[in-house]
């Protein structure tokens, strides 16, 4: 489960899902395309793309059949050890983010809205935190549910002082 985040200038970002609940959550610019790439790939809002198999694939060891129809995991994928360091923790700091980022598909039907999703995203995480630095989780996170295709996302409470934004 992710975890609003504490982005201080003075603290590294570091959310793994089994810390304490509640950290404040404020954010400098340069950090929002980080924490944004990193929520994509941790939660993810798209658990897989589907394909259907035109002719016999080989792969590890096992054989795709021409005529299935496929679910891949994007989700799995995006927490694979053998790519990502420490795959189930929560870094806005990595260093082997993917050029490509997998939430987005790949191929000839890779994602069309990836440079709009990001942007509006990236903007809106960026507006939100600077408008309202002292904007805090309030209670638990939202809980983010389903393994295939789109994921539900509960209600996250958050609050803040009219005071500290003063
Ligand atoms: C975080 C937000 C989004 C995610 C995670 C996402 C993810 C995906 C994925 C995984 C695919 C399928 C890729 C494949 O089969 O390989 C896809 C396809 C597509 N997406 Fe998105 N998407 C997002 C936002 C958007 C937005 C904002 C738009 C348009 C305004 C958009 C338009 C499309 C279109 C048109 C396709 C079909 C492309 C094709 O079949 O050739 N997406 N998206």
């Amino acid at each position: 489960m992710i975890r609003p985040v504490a982005l201080s200038p003075s603290r590294r970002l570091s959310c793994a899902s089994t810390e304490s609940s509640g950290k404040q959550c404020v954010a400098i610019p340069v950090w929002v395309p980080g924490a944004v790439a990193e929520a994509l790939r941790f939660e993810p809002s798209l658990a897989s793309v589907s394909r259907f198999v035109l002719e016999d694939i080989e792969l590890d060891g096992y054989v795709l059949n021409a005529g299935h129809f496929m679910t891949l995991s994007t989700m799995a994928a995006m927490r694979d050890e053998k790519v990502f360091e420490a795959p189930d923790t929560f870094d806005i700091f990595r260093t082997d983010r993917q050029r490509w980022h997998l939430v987005f598909g790949g191929g000839a039907h890779r994602c069309l809205g990836e440079a709009l999703a990001k942007t509006e995203l990236e903007e809106g995480l960026a507006a939100l935190t600077a408008r309202i630095p002292p904007l805090q989780l309030n209670g638990e996170p939202p809980e983010i549910r389903g393994h295939v295709s789109v994921r539900r996302v509960g209600a996250m409470r958050v609050h803040w002082s009219i005071a500290e934004l003063a």
